[in-house]
């Protein structure tokens, strides 16, 4: 079994979640519940697929998604691809209530019914699905737009100098280059690879982009004039852990010609000092000379450097299952290699772990910088340098909030401004909001970069989509 600590404390979790639920909710809310408990880590909070598949519109790995097929794979799990057996933590007919919920989702998205007798376009469907941007809320003179669609999944972004975009993807497999177009207000969306695991990370480094994906870095040489071109790529030699688990790659360049590699922790909380996993590494660009540079760090899931320091800056996503309210997930500073960020004995600074703490205090490691509050999932951040926003925008840090998964009350949904004097966290306030409408999600927002004229632009990997923010005063 490969996550016994979080097997053990899922079942626990699990025993109080039912007592409570059954009885007074309806057979649907109850069933969605034990599904956002158990099972959105992996298959998505609208089981649109993470680490696991899609459950909706997609290619059943296991036969047609019927009640009969689903009860047995939920019960078995496929331990070797790392989908856990249910039958020993959940009753027959919790087990028989999420077969129900996920052969009435497939039945929903198009897998299980007939398919609708007009089909859109998927450029039209992107276009009907965008959401009313009198919906966003920005400071006085930004607008916000959307730069490019259909960017299915879209992570993290690296801005070449030329201007080309290039997105990186989770479940979709692909990274793609957006290409302005002439009135270089949208782009156009070119697929550069496809088929690939997970590669939410990309980075551009003396011309080539490298990609991280789940269990390997692969390079594009010069690929500004490569992209259209299904371009071959290098695979980097580099050896990391490979867990699927908080195992996907952001990558990124630092200003010393290093390339830094993030590895996540493979549970919600264990404790893995021993092992390489939550740390981050930095190493050469061809994979040489791979050395730790921080540990005590859970998930990250973004990073940037300080365009005058040059320091690194990160974000942190907190452990789940204390509750709605606690712990912080954490923005970071790096100043040095060799740092310790706590997980799994401290989170946020100032919570010590009910399990994992024994002994060990909250001053033995960094504090965060700032902490940007329980579940709300800060991914991508960016230092804004260009020249189009107002000073007071200059050299702050804007986080991207993926928003929660598990939260009773969404939080998250928003990308923050954080701004800084002399590199002190001074405000944290919302500078883009909307992204949730009351209960309604429209989008996730995962990564913020610059565009060379200086607007913003935001990836959501929810809407599939790349935004773009401006700002003219009116
Ligand atoms: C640790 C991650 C993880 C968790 C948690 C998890 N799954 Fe999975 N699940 C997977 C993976 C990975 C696969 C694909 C297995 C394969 O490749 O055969 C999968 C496959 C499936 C499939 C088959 C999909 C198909 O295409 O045939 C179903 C149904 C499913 N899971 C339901 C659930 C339910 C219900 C839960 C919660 C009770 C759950 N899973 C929890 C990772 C997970």
């Amino acid at each position: 079994m490969k996550y016994p600590a979080l097997r053990a404390a899922t079942v626990a979790c699990l025993a109080v979640a039912t007592l409570t639920t059954q009885a007074a909710e309806p057979k649907s809310g109850a069933a969605e519940k034990l599904y956002q408990a158990n099972c959105a880590a992996c298959h998505g909070v609208k089981m649109e697929g993470a680490v696991g598949p899609s459950l909706g519109d997609h290619a059943w790995l296991h036969g047609a998604p019927t009640k009969a097929n689903l009860i047995k794979i939920i019960s078995k799990g496929v331990p070797e691809k790392d989908m856990p057996a249910w039958s020993p933590a959940l009753s027959a007919s919790q087990i028989a209530m999420l077969a129900d919920l996920i052969a009435a989702n497939a039945a929903a998205t198009g897998s299980g019914a007939a398919k609708p007798a007009v089909a859109l376009t998927p450029e039209a469907r992107a276009q009907r699905d965008v959401p009313d941007l009198s919906g966003f809320k920005l400071p006085k003179g930004f607008h916000i737009g959307v730069y490019a669609n259909q960017v299915s999944a879209a992570r993290s972004l690296a801005v070449s100098d030329s201007g080309i975009v290039y997105v990186g993807s989770r479940k979709a497999g692909k990274v793609y280059a957006l290409v302005p177009r002439a009135d270089k207000q949208t782009a156009d969306v070119v697929t550069v690879a496809e088929g690939l695991e997970n590669p939410i990370g990309v980075t551009l480094l003396n011309g080539a982009l490298y990609v991280g994906e789940i269990s390997r870095v692969i390079r594009f040489d010069n690929i500004d004039k490569r992209y259209a071109q299904k371009p071959s790529y290098e695979v980097v030699k580099v050896s990391l852990p490979n867990d699927k688990w908080h195992g996907e790659k952001v990558i990124k360049a630092g200003p010393d010609g290093k390339l830094y590699i993030p590895v996540g922790a493979p549970c919600n909380v264990c404790d893995v000092e021993d092992t390489k996993s939550a740390k981050i590494y930095r190493m050469n660009a061809d994979g040489s000379q791979l050395e730790e540079y921080a540990r005590g760090v859970r998930n990250t899931v973004g990073f940037a450097f300080h365009p005058v320091t040059k320091v690194l800056w990160f974000t942190d996503n907190g452990r789940d299952e204390m509750g709605d309210n606690t712990p912080s997930c954490e923005l970071n500073v790096a100043p040095k290699a060799g740092l310790h960020f706590g997980f799994p004995y401290c989170h946020g600074g100032v919570v010590p772990d009910p399990v994992f703490a024994k002994g060990r205090s909250c001053e033995e490691f960094e504090p965060p910088v700032a902490k940007l509050g329980p579940h709300v999932a800060p991914l991508g951040l960016t230092f804004y340098t260009g020249k189009q926003f107002p000073e007071a925008y200059r050299n702050n840090v804007y986080v991207a909030e993926h928003g929660s998964w598990n939260r009773t009350t969404k939080s998250g949904y928003s990308v923050r401004l954080i701004t800084l004097y002399n590199s002190k966290v001074v405000t944290d306030t919302a500078f883009i909001d909307g992204f949730l409408r009351g209960e309604e999600v429209v989008g996730r927002p995962v990564d913020v970069a610059t565009l060379p004229d200086g607007s913003m632009i935001v990836s959501d990997d929810y809407g599939g989509r790349v935004y773009r923010v401006t700002y003219d005063e009116k």
